[in-house]
């Protein structure tokens, strides 16, 4: 997901560097926005450091891209931690004289904000008055935790815990305590020691939907059936080779599972141990794989999303694909054409028992897509 990390200036910024590491080792992307006030409280350079972005505060520097926009059109999450009173007032009056108020105004994603002071500004009239103006246009205030303020007085005021704000912030996502099992890359079957029958998926889209339900919330276990590139970060990655290793981590109980990766159709009855020498010719038997997508609908209490992978495209593709989803016994067919394979970008034929739809765009995009489809199935 990419956060946009505003930091205001309170003592309790120096422990947003925490939040910072939290939120990028759990896979997000993080855009790192403090205040001019911030910079009193944090350095600069720990706060690049850790998000692996630089910082640049002036609202009038690349102009040309309009960097506030673009910036709150980019976020799919806003936190604001430590969130200062002055912050707060600001935001809640609509005053946009820096660039993470500019770019807060300027975003339609949800904001969550840490307030952080002393007990007494906390308390004060006009701080509670802002956070029921902020809190009745849907901004989500995390109260703050009674303790050790900035001297040596405590009570009400003090910034929640990094893992507490992180908790708080991804909660309320639409795939909180789900458990999406997503199936990526293909199967290799042994023809003999060095040899196999393969194909080239590539597991990208499979990858693309694991990110996507990591960063709607879910706990993901994604299965990469021999993938080359990098798997992503916070979700659990199970790697296989063969249909029966893939099988073999299937086994376990999920909400939504996802199966992106291309499985052999068939395998070979004997295959060799040694590799095999070359001769005048070699005939190979070959058997049928189970069908596991199958199967695990037919064990399992679970919503299910099957990919159908054809020549063909338009009408034919719909048609394999309906046929696909009522022999599989799946919820969601994705139909899509051989095209999409290695491809960024794809084409899909979007079906369900009752409706179809077409969409196409990056393999991203098209994840976050079937994702708010498929959503309403698991409530
Ligand atoms: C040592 C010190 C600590 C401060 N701590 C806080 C604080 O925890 N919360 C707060 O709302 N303001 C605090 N302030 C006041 C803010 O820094 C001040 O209101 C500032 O204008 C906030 O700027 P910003 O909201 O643009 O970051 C503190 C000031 C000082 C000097």
């Amino acid at each position: 997901m990419r956060i946009l990390l505003g930091i205001t200036g309170g003592i309790a910024a120096y422990k947003a560097a925490n939040l910072v590491r939290l939120l990028k080792e759990a896979g997000h992307d993080i855009t790192v926005l403090p205040t001019q006030n911030a910079l009193k409280f944090i350095g600069e350079t720990t706060l690049e450091a850790l998000s692996g972005k630089n910082i640049d505060l002036d609202m009038y520097h690349d102009v040309a891209d309009v960097r506030h926009v673009e910036l709150g059109q980019q976020s799919d999450l806003i936190i604001v931690a430590p969130a200062t009173a002055s912050f707060l007032a600001r935001l809640a009056s609509g005053i946009a004289d820096d660039l993470l108020l500019n770019a807060i105004l300027a975003s339609t994603a949800p904001v969550v904000v840490a307030p952080a002071m002393h007990t007494e500004m906390w308390q004060n009239p006009a701080t509670q008055a802002n956070i029921a103006t902020l809190q009745e246009r849907g901004i989500r205030v995390l109260e703050p935790a009674v303790g050790r303020l900035t001297g040596k007085d405590s009570g009400p005021g003090r910034m929640p815990e990094p893992e507490e704000i992180a908790t708080f912030a991804l909660s309320g996502l639409p795939l909180q305590g789900k458990h999406v099992l997503v199936t990526a890359g293909g199967t290799r079957e042994p023809i003999d020691s060095v040899r196999f029958i393969g194909n080239s998926s590539t597991g990208r889209m499979g990858i693309e939907l694991a990110k996507a339900a990591r960063d709607l919330g879910a706990q993901v276990t994604l299965v990469a059936a021999n993938i080359e590139t990098a798997t992503p970060a916070g979700v659990s990655v199970i790697k296989v080779g063969n249909v029966d290793e893939l099988e073999l981590a299937m086994d376990r109980n999920c909400d939504l599972i996802i199966m992106a990766a291309a499985v052999s159709d068939f395998r070979v009855k004997n295959p060799s141990n040694e590799k095999l020498k070359r001769g005048e010719s070699l005939t190979l038997e070959l058997t049928p794989t189970k069908d596991l997508i199958a199967s695990y609908v037919a064990n399992h209490k679970v919503i299910s999303v099957a990919f159908a992978l054809s020549d063909s495209d338009g009408d034919r593709l719909v048609e394999v694909a309906t046929a696909k989803l009522w022999d599989k016994g799946v919820d969601f067919i994705v139909g899509n054409s051989v095209s999409a394979l290695g491809s960024d970008t794809n084409q899909i034929e979007f079906i369900s028992r009752n409706s179809h739809e077409s969409a196409s765009g990056s393999k991203s995009e098209l994840s976050r897509w079937i994702l708010e489809r498929v959503i309403p199935s698991l409530s």
